[in-house]
């Protein structure tokens, strides 16, 4: 399986998917100031690898810490969250994350364990946040390819792939998912300006498994749904407020308007640490707005004339009513979300 993030001696090594995929570059993070700075710059990207990354990073830097006793140990482990925190703020899964991060390390403190203790129970937490992740991934592709027909021509935009998680991906692992059932797919992977994760990221990773990959720009997708050339589309998510509405990568609302329009069926595969039940709507979703440069340029070639102001919004948020389904890895949500969200939310806790 594609590797996305793992341990390697004393280091957390991840692919470079800035670089991809003219170049497969793993880059190695001593610290989890590393770890910070390459969630930041996009190093690695996508809501459930976000989280997986952060989790990893906190528990790298305690390992590298020179504290001998909790109260150090306990300022330092909230000033590495602080800063994971400030890394990215759309994806939940971040604040998801380190939650569950700082209630291990509360836990390991209160029974009056050591700082050796505490450095191993975040080091266990953190391995079972990247594993709980591949299975979920499994997991909400079984469900979701329950609803891809044989044959389906679907489309996707960003990169809900294994890149974006710690393996197999949401969106991708639908479609990876309704393979190993036998089920014939072909993938339109939406470019997705301007970093560009559908081109890049999306067609590496559907080629690599031998699935049949078209690229197109974004601004295409619409004139194939009229010519009824697509089935479905599939998308993965950042964060999902409580009454469905979601931020997904910039584009998603253009392509869920347009799949309204046209009566074709929109998903969302998403795991449960991207519902987030504190956010009634849409409207209260942060949107991280990013570099200029990113719009700006391609590579090193520039794009705009000097003077064009630029807007770098990287998610927009899609209302609950364009949404057909949401495949988690506790089972389907359907309208009204409200409810359906509600209840595998709470499913198991
Ligand atoms: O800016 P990115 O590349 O981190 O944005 C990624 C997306 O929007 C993905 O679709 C989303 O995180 C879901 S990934 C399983």
């Amino acid at each position: 399986m594609l590797p996305t993030i793992d341990w390697q001696d004393d280091a957390i090594v991840m692919i470079d998917q800035r670089k991809l995929p003219s170049k497969e570059v793993w880059v190695r993070c001593r610290t989890a100031t590393e770890v910070a700075r390459a969630i930041k710059t996009m190093v690695i990207r996508g809501a459930p690898a976000i989280g997986v990354a952060a989790a990893m990073g906190i528990a790298l830097g305690m390992r590298r810490s020179k504290a001998t006793g909790t109260k150090a140990l306990t300022t330092e482990f909230q000033r590495t969250c602080d800063m994971m925190a400030a890394t990215r703020p759309t994806a939940v899964n971040l604040f998801w994350a380190i939650d569950r991060m700082q209630r291990s390390f509360a836990a390991r403190a209160h029974d009056g364990g050591s700082v050796d203790d505490i450095r191993a129970a975040l080091e266990a937490e953190a391995r079972a946040i990247h594993d709980e992740d591949v299975a979920s991934c499994r997991a909400m592709g079984r469900f979701g390819a329950e609803f891809v027909p044989d044959g389906a021509r679907i489309l996707t935009h960003c990169n809900a792939g294994a890149l974006a998680t710690a393996g197999y991906g949401s969106a991708l692992g639908v479609i990876r998912a309704a393979v190993e059932a036998g089920k014939r797919v072909s993938v339109l992977a939406d470019e997705t300006r301007p970093f560009l994760q559908g081109a890049r990221l999306t067609a590496w990773e559907l080629v690599r498994d031998g699935i049949d990959t078209t690229v197109i720009t974004d601004n295409m997708a619409g004139a194939l749904m009229r010519q009824g050339l697509i089935d479905l589309v599939v998308v993965g998510a950042d964060r999902i407020a409580a009454n469905g509405d979601f931020a997904n990568k910039i584009g998603t609302y253009s392509v869920a308007v347009l799949a309204k329009e046209h009566g074709i069926p929109l998903y969302v595969a998403a795991p449960i640490s991207t519902v987030d039940l504190a956010t009634p709507d849409g409207e209260h979703i942060p949107i991280e707005e990013r570099p200029a440069k990113e719009v700006t340029h391609v590579g090193t070639t520039r794009l705009t004339p000097e003077g064009a102001k630029i807007r770098n919004p990287a998610f927009d948020v899609t209302p609950h009513r364009y949404l057909t389904a949401i495949f988690t890895e506790r089972g389907v949500c359907q309208a009204p979300f409200t409810e359906s969200l509600r209840r595998v939310a709470a499913q198991h806790d």
